[in-house]
């Protein structure tokens, strides 16, 4: 992160320490309980963010070396992703060009040919067809004509994407817009290890999980005896940035800080920033690395998802933590894993399940909540609904 914006970020946290406040939305918004519920609802989300949007499928760290490849099918479309050995990535339909077979069923590892297991099918990681059995019998076809399909792909401060529509676009310039992208470039995700993946599922509409890290509010209570020893509750910094959004979370490590020249700050020693990156994807960062959270809706039904959770390490966090004996998963999985697991999507499962009871016609968001209010307004308008009004208290 740009060092004035670190600074700003933390004399904001500083000040509304001091004062009591929390950042201000100003209004309340209360969100319909449908947009959590309605199978109708559900398909257009299904449709528009899933299967006609660029997809963040990780982080560079997913493909570490020239030969790495990952399969994933979260959003619809089985896709197919390598780095090939100039260190390129590149994206395809994980479908065979002969018979529509899935080709690669592993989810992850180092492989530079990819055989269909129905009758041997061969394409190399450029998604060329390089060989099939008996074209004697078979036909001589032209390989040239039946190589894997390939997908829109780009590689950009440490994210791939990728988009499951052949005929897509990724402007990432579109979807980020110059400061996000200026912002994003300055972290440098692209070096850091992947050390960790887990995944919870969860009966709760997609976008519940969101909101669990949309606001600090809830740290008090529901963190009491976990987050809320290490992080001041209600209070946060907003940011947006086009259709993304940053809450800068605070810890109680900012408050030796006011005393230390603020050329020393640095923002993960005070705060803790998290990125809503549209529509699925939100990016934690702490001193350690970042936790990537992808969230997708499961079984093809509002009322049931899964957030893949992926834990990144810098390099020297990782040798320090070898050299003290701990391991990652005391951070990772369980540690700030076990805590969304076994609080957030807890309370999000029964706030999905007090909606479906169809006794509860809205929600509210708070004027301390306004993370909320952009994304929901955000998903809203990128489905031609009307923004939520604001209700000025
Ligand atoms: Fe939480």
């Amino acid at each position: 992160m740009l060092r004035e914006e670190q600074v700003r970020l933390l004399r904001g946290l500083i000040s509304h320490l001091d004062a009591g406040t929390n950042v201000d939305a100003k209004g309340i918004v209360e969100n319909p309980a449908d947009t959590y519920t309605s199978e109708e609802r559900f398909s257009e989300e299904k449709n528009k963010f899933f299967e006609e949007y660029p997809q963040i499928i990780g982080m560079s760290g997913d493909l570490p070396e020239p030969g790495s490849f990952l399969t994933i099918e979260d959003f619809g479309a089985p896709v197919l992703a390598t780095r090939d050995e100039t260190g390129a990535f590149k994206a395809f339909a994980n479908v065979c060009a002969h018979r529509a077979v899935i080709v690669e069923n592993d989810k992850k590892g180092l492989k530079s040919k990819f055989s269909c297991p129905f009758h041997g099918w061969t394409y190399d990681n450029k998604g060329k067809l390089i060989g099939f059995p008996k074209p004697d019998h078979f036909g001589h076809i032209d390989k040239s004509c039946y190589g894997l399909k390939e997908l829109p792909s780009v590689e950009k401060y440490g994210f791939l994407w990728v988009h499951p529509n052949p005929k897509g676009v990724i402007d990432v310039n579109a979807l980020l817009g110059p400061k996000l992208m200026e912002e994003l470039d300055s972290w440098g995700f692209g070096d850091l290890k992947l050390e960790e993946e887990t995944e919870y599922v969860t009966d709760m509409n997609w976008k519940l999980a969101i909101d669990t890290f949309g606001e600090s509010y809830h740290f008090s209570t529901l963190h009491k005896n976990s987050l809320f020893e290490s992080f001041h509750g209600n209070v946060q910094m907003f940011d947006t940035f086009k259709r993304n959004s940053r809450i800068t979370l605070c810890k109680r490590d900012i408050d030796g800080m006011k005393e230390e020249p603020e050329e020393d700050w640095h923002i993960c020693k005070g705060a803790f920033p998290v990125y809503f990156l549209f529509p699925n994807i939100i990016l934690n960062v702490s001193n350690f690395g970042i936790i990537l959270v992808r969230q997708y809706p499961l079984e093809d039904s509002p009322h049931k998802s899964v957030s893949k959770v992926s834990f990144y390490y810098r390099s020297d966090v990782l040798k320090e933590l070898e050299r003290l004996g701990v391991p990652v998963e005391e951070i990772g999985s369980e540690g700030f894993g076990s805590v969304i697991r076994d609080e957030d999507y807890v309370v999000a499962a029964a706030s999905h399940k007090g909606m479906r009871s169809g006794l509860i016609d809205k929600i509210t968001f708070g004027r301390n909540e306004p993370a909320l209010h952009h994304y929901h307004n955000t998903f809203r308008e990128a489905l031609d609904y009307q923004k939520l009004p604001l209700i000025e208290l």
